[in-house]
């Protein structure tokens, strides 16, 4: 069955929905230790299915996205007598729809699986697209596989446990994906707020739907990354950077902050390179530092940047940095190569625009 997109906010209907679609021979829940508090009781209150399934838990954290506890999710699934025709039901975030969809994937060459994403990065991304991994050695994502699960069910009734953080490392994505698309999403985003996300407005709910939209389309075109695909990876190859140098300073960032301003560098890179408009960079730049601040670099950091970029995995080789850019939001540049003068100049601008 190829990957289904529902959203909803009964959610119980709709798990019943999928699962008389896939009819399993047995169906497993993975939590991890704070959806199984915050998400578990409320959906095991209202459908019957999640009531009457195994729960498997994992410890919550990025870190905890390891063998260790994928071995835990394959030993339940043997105790229990898992079949290929069992189904797995991943409610959490990007760790568990990342780590459960590849249990799924592997256990007896592949079982049933859905997500049911409980944040707002796991809605707009994690949970969409069939990329799913463990990290392995200090590795993010070292071991994984492309599997896309038989269907997502995205819901917003979910969010109200959040932490602003959380919400606005999500809302990062979906700048991100609005960029990809059109102008006119782009404004559309920039017209909420991210604790918008919190409320079920209508509204709202219409643009998130959209937005995840964006992001299964470009992967329905480019399942395994081979072209289309890296135009995901807008505002990553500076993010990336940014979120290494804050691990270096031991004082990490979450990846969607780091995202938000890869994103203004992009911007501030496209417009250089591709005529950007300079209104839509300095709406994205004003957005950004309201709402997700500066990160403090200075014009020593960049050297060294500079240097994490060129290691970024993406490059075709050590001469070239490679980013993906925009010649205005929808018109793609996926395979832009910037020398390290233009990118030090980019680096000055965003400082400028963030008021570093
Ligand atoms: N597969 C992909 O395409 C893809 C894309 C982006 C990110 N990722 C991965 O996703 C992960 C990040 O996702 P994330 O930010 O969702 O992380 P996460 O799963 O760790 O969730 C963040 C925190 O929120 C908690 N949580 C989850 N739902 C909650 C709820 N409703 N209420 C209260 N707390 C809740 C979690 O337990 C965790 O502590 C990373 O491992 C990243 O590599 C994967
Ligand atoms: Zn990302």
């Amino acid at each position: 069955m190829k990957q289904e997109l529902y959203f909803s906010n009964e959610v119980a209907s709709t798990i019943e929905e999928v699962v008389a679609q896939i009819n399993p021979s047995k169906i497993f829940v993975l939590v991890d230790t704070n959806t199984a508090y915050f998400v578990l009781p409320q959906l095991q209150q209202t459908s019957q299915i999640i009531a009457n399934a195994k729960v498997i838990t994992i410890p919550a954290g990025d870190l905890n996205k390891n063998l260790e506890s994928l071995s835990l999710v394959w030993r339940e699934l043997t105790l229990e007598s898992a079949s290929r025709s069992s189904l797995l039901i991943n409610v959490g975030g990007g760790v568990v729809c990342d780590l459960g969809g590849f249990a799924a994937a592997t256990y007896k060459r592949g079982i049933h699986c859905v997500n049911i994403p409980t944040t707002l990065l796991a809605a707009v991304d994690a949970a969409v697209g069939g990329k799913t991994a463990v990290n392995f050695q200090g590795l993010k994502n070292q071991i994984g596989v492309f599997r896309e699960p038989d269907a997502v069910i995205i819901s917003s009734i979910f969010f109200k446990t959040l932490n602003q953080h959380e919400i606005l490392s999500g809302y990062a994505e979906m700048i991100k994906h609005a960029l990809l698309k059109s102008e006119k999403e782009f404004a559309r985003v920039m017209k909420f707020s991210p604790i918008d996300s919190l409320n079920n407005n209508d509204e709202y709910l219409e643009m998130l739907r959209d937005n995840v939209a964006i992001k299964a389309d470009v992967v329905k075109k480019d399942p395994t990354e081979k072209g289309l695909r890296k135009a995901l990876n807008l505002g990553h190859t500076a993010g990336h950077a940014l979120e290494e140098l804050s691990l270096e300073r031991k004082n990490p960032i979450a990846h969607g902050y780091a995202v938000a301003w890869g994103l203004v560098i992009d911007a501030v890179l496209s417009s250089m390179l591709f005529n950007f408009s300079s209104d839509t960079l300095h709406t994205l730049a004003n957005f950004v530092k309201e709402n997700y601040g500066a990160y403090d670099i200075s014009c020593k950091d960049y050297p060294h940047l500079i240097e994490l970029m060129r290691q970024d995995k993406k490059n075709p080789d050590a001469d070239h940095i490679t980013f993906s850019l925009l010649k205005a939001p929808g018109k793609l540049e996926l395979d832009a190569v910037a020398t390290s003068e233009q990118i030090s100049a980019a680096l000055d601008i965003f400082c400028d625009l963030m008021g570093i």
